[in-house]
Parts: structure tokens; C-alpha cells; sequence
């Protein structure tokens, strides 16, 4: 009896080598791809993990919503940070530097029951789509937070806009985005995860209607469900969403 990793490796192998059988790849063709995997052995370790997240991360999270009825996960990323500050209804920000974003909703259980206790983190670019923690001039109480969610389920977090982004891609995932006629734009987003006892973790992005890039996500992580239209109040946009979790 073979094992769950050696069922999915041969179903891997034998649809590579089905794609080469439809594509008549030549010798010299699958040597310059051999070629081109050697990048990745030469450049920055985050290559890998970029071209897999790149090409198979936002599958991933489709999948793990087969198995549950709450709120729709979606990509992590590679900028969340554990150790952030606890909010209370505002992130720090340079707050000149972009518009002015609410974030309101609920955390709930299936049923709609608050789920007390909830961990909220939050984290977004800053308005030049750069993470704090991962730039010298951005430390990391900067754009990120963790909110601890009350009786009511509740929560309001004032914090600015963010912006749409690059992946790295002067390197090898660059050159793949290429071969797949993609450039290497995200647009711009809010970062999510909820963790409970008791709770399945959910992590999850909302991304703005209209905004740059949403129809051409590099990663391909949006879907249309996380698509929101804020609404104005007071000169800041309103993004409203409620995270509904799924029982462990
Ligand atoms: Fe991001």
C-alpha cells in the first residue's frame, strides 16, 4: 500500500511526463528546462517557496474550503509576522502617507455566535506596498496588529490604505511569470488570521473593487468573494467584513 506522498508524487510525475508526450519535447528543450531549474540552486533560498506560492498556493486554499463551511481562506504570503503589538481599535501607521481605511465586522462561529477571546491579526503594505519588518525603516509595530475579540464578536480597526505591490522577480519566479505571460503585480490588499481554541486558523485577504491589478493578480490568489466595494464615511473607506470560522 503506498503512502498519501508517494500517490501524489507518481500522479505528479506521470502528468509531467504526459505534458512532454503532448508537447514533443525535444531533448535540447527539456535540457535548457534542467538549466533554467538551476537557477533556483544559485539564487536567494526565497525562489522556491516564491515560484510554489506563486503557482500553487491559492489552489491550495480553494481546496481547503472543500472541508468547511466558513469564511473563504486564501493566501498567507510571505510577510506574516506573529510577534506584533495588540490593538485596540487603531494600527500605527505614518498616517500622512495614505488614505484612511476602517476595518469592521465580526468574528463568529457557524451559527453566528460571537466567538470571544479570537485573535485577530491584521497586516498590509504601507501606501508604497512595502511590510514593515521587512525594510529597515519600517519596524514592525508598523501597519500590523493583533486584535483580541470580546463578548460581542465585534471589532473596528482605523488604519490607511494599502497599495499594490511587486513580487521579487528579477530572479527565476520573475523569468516564470515571463513564460507565463504574467507581470508581477499584486493588487492592493489586507492580510488576515483568526485564531481560536476550538477553531479551524483562518487566513484570508480582501482586496478593493476597481483597485489596480484585481483582475490580473499575479499570484491568481483573487477570488470574487473577497472583492469588496468600501463604502465612504467621513473621508475614509469603510472595508466591512465578518470572519465566520469553522469548528476544529
Ligand atoms: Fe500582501
Amino acid at each position: 500500500m503506498s503512502t498519501r506522498s508517494e500517490l501524489v508524487i507518481q500522479d505528479l510525475v506521470k502528468a509531467v511526463r504526459e505534458v512532454l508526450w503532448r508537447h514533443d519535447v525535444t531533448f535540447e528543450e527539456y535540457r535548457a528546462a534542467v538549466g533554467f531549474l538551476m537557477k533556483y540552486t544559485k539564487g536567494p533560498e526565497f525562489e522556491v517557496p516564491l515560484t510554489c506560492d506563486m503557482l500553487f498556493n491559492a489552489t491550495i486554499s480553494d481546496i481547503e474550503m472543500k472541508h468547511r463551511k466558513g469564511s473563504i481562506s486564501n493566501l498567507e504570503g510571505p510577510y506574516f509576522l506573529e510577534a506584533v503589538p495588540e490593538i485596540a481599535d487603531r494600527i500605527k501607521t505614518r498616517g500622512e502617507q495614505g488614505d484612511e481605511l476602517i476595518i469592521e465586522g465580526r468574528v463568529t462561529d457557524l451559527a453566528g455566535n460571537a466567538v470571544e477571546g479570537a485573535q485577530l491579526y491584521i497586516w498590509h503594505s504601507d501606501s508604497q506596498g512595502f511590510y514593515s519588518g521587512f525594510r529597515e525603516d519600517l519596524p514592525t509595530d508598523l501597519y500590523r496588529g493583533r486584535k483580541v475579540i470580546g463578548p460581542t464578536g465585534a471589532f473596528h480597526v482605523r488604519t490607511t490604505m494599502p497599495a499594490p505591490y511587486t513580487i521579487p522577480h528579477d530572479g527565476p519566479s520573475g523569468e516564470l511569470l515571463g513564460f507565463l505571460g504574467r507581470h508581477p503585480w499584486r493588487p492592493a490588499h489586507v492580510h488576515f488570521k483568526v485564531r481560536a481554541a476550538g477553531f479551524v486558523e483562518h487566513t484570508t485577504q480582501a482586496y478593493f473593487a476597481g483597485g489596480q491589478w484585481v483582475d490580473s493578480d499575479c499570484v491568481e490568489g483573487v477570488r470574487p468573494a473577497l472583492v469588496h466595494e468600501p463604502e465612504e464615511r467621513g473621508g475614509a473607506k469603510v472595508l466591512k467584513i465578518n470572519f465566520v470560522l469553522d469548528p476544529a
